[in-house]
């Protein structure tokens, strides 16, 4: 087997948390004989400084070309004062867009290990395990008409039905091989674009009999995530609603370096942690690399129909998290109950998690051989 990956670092912590992915993916390349070609190119503000362009031709050409892309993350306060268009991020949405991955894929796990980590309760948080079904191609992020006209401002939420229905049969699926239960997520006491959402999600869930489908506007949602996660199991929304609302159930994981996510559903899968560029601990080499490996994981599963590979990836991670020493980058070290810690750079996150994968696989290739 052969993959073309295109790597795009970009900004702030997205190189260091993006090397310890490939290292990941390399590891499982090296030990299951497939050939993992990895091409890196700029994105973001790195691009913009290096070329103008925060999505260089090149690069949006050398992502078209492959067979899937892993992002680390962009942004960096020196662009802050430029209208959107000029920013790192427009560089994601033009790819976001251009790659046509509608899915973001943001799974939520309360890591047992974890559970002194989380603000909340351990006892709320405990067996949370959500999978955020994020439309991303639409909504407030790409409606026209949008801008600026001296001092007012406007941007516009609107969906078709077709984009909404896609999204919608991808979440049930999702549903069917979880505990079959999906919650659409709107604000359709106020907003038609939310009636139309849920009109639409309500006639595809005929289709699927044997999921439950149920109902929540976004305010009693964002409550509900941190009072009761476990009520969850996927939660089917659009494109702010999501971005919000993932970051909100990335506490009940302890921190948003945990999330890793796929976006997935057009020519060429787009994988990228949840978090962002965090310039504040950029270059320290104490970013948690856990999400971007997640998506690494998650990368294997959807663009390469490697389950198994992308399952060890994940035990591994777990594997890592249960060691008795109490491996935690900075991040998950915060609150100070937790009986026994060592924190760990970045760096030797990764390496934990390769030593753990490549003597799993390892084991398996040895049992496959006798
Ligand atoms: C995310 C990020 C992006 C988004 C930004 C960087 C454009 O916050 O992936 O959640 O808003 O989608
Ligand atoms: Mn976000």
């Amino acid at each position: 087997m052969r993959l073309k990956i295109t790597v795009l670092p970009g900004d702030g912590v997205g190189p260091e948390v993006t090397r310890q992915a490939v290292r990941i993916l390399r590891a499982v390349g090296d030990l299951s004989g497939f050939e993992f070609r990895l091409d890196e190119q700029p994105i973001g503000g790195q691009a913009i400084r290096e070329t103008g362009n925060p999505l260089p031709p090149q690069t949006l050409d050398a992502c078209l070309a492959s067979d899937a892309v892993l992002l680390g993350a962009v942004g960096a306060p020196e662009f802050d004062p430029l209208p959107p268009s000029r920013r790192p991020e427009s560089g994601l949405l033009q790819l976001r867009l251009a790659l046509g991955g509608f899915v973001n894929l943001r799974p939520v796990r309360a890591y047992a290990p974890l559970l002194n980590c989380s603000p909340l309760r351990a006892e709320v948080a405990q067996g949370a395990d959500i999978l955020v079904v994020r439309e991303l191609l639409g909504g407030l992020y790409f409606g026209q008409p949008r801008g600026r006209n001296g001092s007012s401002a406007a941007n516009t939420m609107r969906y078709t039905e077709a984009e909404i229905e896609r999204v919608a049969r991808f979440a049930f699926d999702q549903a069917r091989r979880r505990r079959k239960k999906v919650t659409s997520v709107d604000k359709a006491n106020v907003l038609e674009v939310s009636q139309l959402w849920r009109h639409v999600v309500t006639r595809v869930a005929d289709d699927y009999p044997d999921v439950k489908l149920d109902h929540l506007y976004v305010d009693a949602c964002a409550m509900h995530l941190v009072t009761n996660p476990r009520r969850f199991d996927v939660v089917l929304t659009e494109n702010l609603f999501g971005d919000i609302l993932s970051d909100e159930a990335a506490v009940i994981t302890g921190s948003l370096g945990m999330l890793g996510s796929a976006s997935v559903g057009g020519t060429v899968g787009l994988y990228e942690p949840v978090h962002g560029s965090a310039p504040d601990i950029a270059g320290r080499g104490i970013a948690n690399p856990l999400g971007a490996i997640a998506s690494a994981a998650m990368l294997l599963r959807y663009s390469a129909n490697l389950d198994d590979e992308a399952r060890e990836i994940e035990t591994a991670i777990c594997a890592v998290l249960e060691n008795p020493a109490g491996y935690r980058t900075a991040d998950l070290c915060g609150h100070g109950r937790v009986a026994r810690q060592h924190q760990v750079s970045t760096s030797e996150m990764g390496s934990l998690v390769e030593e753990v994968l490549v003597q799993s696989l390892d084991r398996q290739h040895a049992y496959h051989a006798v």
